[in-house]
Parts: C-alpha cells; structure tokens; sequence
C-alpha cells in the first residue's frame, strides 16, 4: 500500500483507538457512582481501556517507521538507519509528542492492571490517555504554526480531540452496557437507561466544544475566507464531516429525548427487549458515523488546506 494510504490508514486507527481509550476512560468518571467503579461492566471498560492502549503503542511504533521513511525518502524500510529515528524523535516536536505519547500509553497499560482503588485507577486512566490523545495534535495541522497563534491552534486541537475522544467514548461505553440481554440481571440496562438519560448536560458540553474548536481550527488553518470549503479536497472532505456531524447530532438528540426516555419507561413496565433494540440501534448508527467523521479527519488531516 503506498505510503500516502498507509499514513492515513494508520492516523484512523490512531484516532480510533487513543479516541476511545480516553473516552471510556473519562466515561467511567463521569457517569458511574463510587460503588459501581469495582463492578463487571466497569473491569470490561478497564480491561477495554488498558488493551487499546496497548494496541496505541504499537501503531505509534509503526507510525514512526512510516514518517522515517517518508521524511527520509528511503525505499525500503531496511534502509533506515537509527539516526533517522534519532534525528526526528529528539530533534522535532512531533518526536517529543510521540515520546511522551509512548510513555503515557505505557502508564496507562500498568494502570490498567494495577490494585490501585478503582475510583483513582479511572482518574488516572484519564488523565494518562489524555495524553496520549493530546499528542496526535502535533501530528497534523494542530502544530503548523509559530508563536501565539501556533499555541493557540494546539490548545485548540487538543480540545477539539478531548471533545471527540468523550464523544466516541462514551459510545463504545453506552453499547458495551447496551449489548446485554434484556433479561440479564446483571444490572446492564438499568445502568443504559440511567447513564444515557444522565449524559445531557455532558453531551452539550462535548458539543459547544467541538462547534467551537472546530470553527476556530478551520479559521487558524484555511479561513477566514469560506472558499476553501469549496474549492479544495480539504474543504470539500470538511464539509462531508460537518454533514456527517449533523446526522450523529440528530441521532444523538433522538436518544436523548426518546429512546433513553422509552427505555426507562420500559424498565418500569417490564417490556424492555424492544426499547433496548431501538437504542441499541441508534448507537450503532451513531458509531458508525463517528467512524466515518474520523476517517474524514485522518485524511484531510494530511491534504493542503489552501490553494498554493
Ligand atoms: C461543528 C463541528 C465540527 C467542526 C466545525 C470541526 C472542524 C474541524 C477542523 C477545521 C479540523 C482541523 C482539520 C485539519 O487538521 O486540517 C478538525 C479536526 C478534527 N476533528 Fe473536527 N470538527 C467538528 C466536529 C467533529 C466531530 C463530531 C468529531 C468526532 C467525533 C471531530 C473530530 C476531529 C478530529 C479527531 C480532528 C483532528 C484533530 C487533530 O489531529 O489535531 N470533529 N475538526
């Protein structure tokens, strides 16, 4: 696969896995209580969460080798030498970033196996996959610039990943209960319904920030002019993420104030299968397009915003 796909294929798979550890992560913090922090669903987030951060060090690994190859022109990996690593991984930002991605992916695998009390255990899952997430901003468009405005575009981009990471997240998180059989009496539903009707304030919170970051990301990299949407591959790709955007929005609000709503009503009355089934399937749809919106990003992440 030439380099070009492959560097994209792997910054989707970076965004998909460091998205949602950190996103699980956060979620267990947010919306469960002290008590169920030691429970079963809660081991799967761990063990969810520990796993992908495995999973992220080794894609980080393979996409250092890509960018060596890249930036050194080589035309096989056998010809790079560990000078080239050496030059880009303590003498660029982007190695930095990488490096302290690295050792926040490590922190979190131990975390995740640790005897720590569950509730810090979580804590510092979030706090370490943050990180990690944080650090793709220096491997785009987040870090082309200098100065103010160039600190201003990172912080902007770390927010912005922050945002989507508990977007996604907390997606996997909702399905991951939602996959239990209705009559389970492992609790998974009941906490479905309660967790998903108890996400609103976080759910607008995740929003405003994503709208907000985003518009200021679009300015800093190809604005202020609104031509570019038009008239590059770039743009037009941003425009198709926005509708994808739309469509997890609408999704999103259709959970929120009816299918979260019938699934309470349902726990109470008893006829939960259907309820369940109908959320279920919105959340499926949901993920879906937030997959779609992050192989927009991995993309156009790599293009020229501007016309030369
Ligand atoms: C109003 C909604 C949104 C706007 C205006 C927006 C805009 C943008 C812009 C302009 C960029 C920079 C593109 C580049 O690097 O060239 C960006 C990056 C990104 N967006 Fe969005 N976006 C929005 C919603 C979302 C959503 C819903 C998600 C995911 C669920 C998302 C995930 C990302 C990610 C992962 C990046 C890459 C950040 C990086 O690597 O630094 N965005 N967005």
């Amino acid at each position: 696969m030439a380099d070009d796909g492959l560097t994209i294929a792997l910054r989707l798979a970076l965004y998909l896995d460091l998205a949602a550890s950190f996103g699980v992560a956060i979620f267990a913090v947010h919306a469960l209580g002290r008590d169920e922090r030691g429970s079963m669903i809660a081991r799967r987030y761990r063990l969810f969460v520990g796993a992908s951060a495995a999973i992220g060090s080794g894609l980080s690994l393979a996409g250092m080798a890509v960018l060596a190859k890249t930036m050194s022109g080589a035309q096989s990996y056998g010809e790079l030498s560990i000078h080239v690593f050496e030059m880009i991984i303590t003498g660029t930002p982007m190695g930095l970033a990488w490096s302290i991605r690295l050792l926040a992916l490590m922190i979190c695998v131990l975390l995740s196996a640790s005897k720590l009390n569950p509730t810090s255990r979580f804590v510092w899952l979030a706090i370490s996959s943050g990180v990690a997430l944080a650090t793709l901003a220096w491997a785009g468009h987040g870090a082309m610039s200098d100065g103010v405005r160039g600190y201003l575009q990172l912080a902007s981009h770390v927010a912005h990943l922050w945002a989507a990471g508990a977007w996604v997240g907390a997606l996997l998180a909702f399905l991951m209960l939602a996959l239990g059989k209705p009559d389970e009496a492992d609790g998974s539903l009941e906490m479905l319904s309660r967790t998903a009707n108890g996400f609103a304030r976080a759910g607008t919170l995740i929003v405003v920030t994503l709208a907000a970051s985003g518009l200021i990301n679009y300015w800093l990299i190809a604005g202020p002019s609104l031509e570019p949407l038009f008239t590059t591959l770039h743009g037009r790709l941003l425009l198709g993420k926005l509708a994808l955007f739309g469509g997890m929005l609408g999704l999103a609000a259709a959970n929120r104030f009816r299918l979260g709503p019938s699934l309470e009503a349902s726990l109470a009355t008893g006829h939960r299968a259907l309820a369940a089934a109908n959320l279920r399937r919105s959340l499926y749809a949901e993920a879906t397009l937030a997959v779609l919106v992050l192989a927009s990003v991995a993309w156009l992440g790599t293009l020229a915003p501007k016309l030369p």
